[in-house]
């Protein structure tokens, strides 16, 4: 028994920020961010929460999909920009999707949230608990970006993508995940308050403590490796290669942790999904919201093997092998 992809699904806020809207907000400039990041441009939620961006991506899905809001069985949002503490954001999206006969819940892995959440659902598919699930990632970064700090503020963005995973008998759907996290980095990227640490304060906010804190290089050295072997392990579960892989997708922080990661595996070019010139980094919705793009784009086809492989702080790598 698998857990298959049978649909998947997007939103993206209508605001859209181009590089140069930033210039006017930041010491920074186009140049310097399509350089070293490959952004060009990032859409921001303004009225919307995340839950909003989730259940219209999860609609999306629904819309391509046979099955209706009543046959889901579980929902599961990976985020680490949640409505609220509680309750959960998944319960949100229950209600506004009218999927009453699921159970639901929120993850937080960071940047590898999706790939964590779809690990989830398909132990929940595979030992037989479920027939289905919804695994979406949505984000609203936006909220959490010190608009003041240039290191930061121009590398992320709003979103959300989803997808819907069905029970096969089929030797298709997830092959293979493998997950990992290292707990002694986790001051590399952080949003320390509020939270038990430190409750909501007037002098946190004063002094921006709110915001994503990230220290970006020591991050990006760490990425291109661990992405690399993480993915190496999961097609070795699979039985696969490298050359095996039709499509990669890698979580979209920096175009060059991506092209680094394609050159060091040999999947350079056409078979690397790119989304970071028009999404910008969106967290957990990086991967689905690739995915469903390239879906849409007629690229990824059946029977096409994908490697999805992500890194998040502070830590979490992640990576899955799926035949579409
Ligand atoms: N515009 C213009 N200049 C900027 C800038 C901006 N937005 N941000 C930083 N700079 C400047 C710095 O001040 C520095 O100037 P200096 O050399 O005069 O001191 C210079 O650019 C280089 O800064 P640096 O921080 O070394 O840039 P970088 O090449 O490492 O790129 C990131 C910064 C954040 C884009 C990059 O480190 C990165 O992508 N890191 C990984 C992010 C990640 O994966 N996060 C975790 C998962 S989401």
């Amino acid at each position: 028994m698998r857990a298959k992809i049978t649909a998947t699904g997007s939103y993206l806020p209508r605001k859209v920020l181009s590089n140069v809207d930033l210039e006017k907000i930041v010491d920074t400039n186009d140049e310097w961010i399509k350089q070293r990041t490959g952004i060009e441009m990032r859409h921001i939620a303004e009225n919307e929460s995340t839950s909003e961006l989730a259940a219209k991506a999860a609609e999306d899905v629904l819309n391509k999909s046979a099955l209706s809001s009543s046959n889901i069985e579980l929902i599961i949002v990976a985020t680490v920009t949640p409505d609220q503490p509680l309750p959960a954001t998944a319960l949100f999206v229950q209600n506004k999707i009218g999927a009453y006969n699921a159970f639901a819940f929120d993850i937080n892995a960071a940047c590898s949230g999706f790939v964590y959440a779809l690990s989830i659902a398909n132990a929940y598919i595979v030992s037989g608990m479920v027939k289905n699930a919804i695994v979406i990632g949505a984000e609203t970064l936006s909220k959490i970006t010190d608009w003041t700090d240039r290191s930061t503020c121009v590398i992320f963005g709003d979103g959300a993508g989803a997808v819907l995973l069905e029970r096969t008998e089929e030797d298709k759907g997830i092959l293979s995940v493998v997950l990992h996290a290292d707990g002694r980095y986790t001051d590399l990227m952080m949003v320390p308050a509020p939270g038990s640490k430190m409750p909501c304060s007037k002098k946190a906010i004063e002094n921006g403590d709110i915001y994503i804190k990230m220290k970006g290089n020591e991050t990006f050295k760490m990425a291109i490796r661990s992405i690399a072997s993480v993915s190496k392990e999961a097609l070795d579960i699979a039985g696969m290669d490298f050359k095996d892989v039709d499509w990669m997708i890698s979580h979209q922080a920096n175009k060059r942790i991506i092209d680094g990661v394609a050159r060091r595996v040999g999947l350079e070019g056409e078979r690397s999904i790119i989304t970071i010139d028009k999404h910008a980094n969106t967290a957990a919705a990086t991967i689905p919201l690739a995915m469903d793009w390239a879906v849409e784009m007629g690229k990824i086809k059946e029977g096409d093997i994908v490697l999805l492989n992500s890194f998040g702080a502070s830590l979490t790598w992640s990576a899955a092998v799926v035949r579409w």
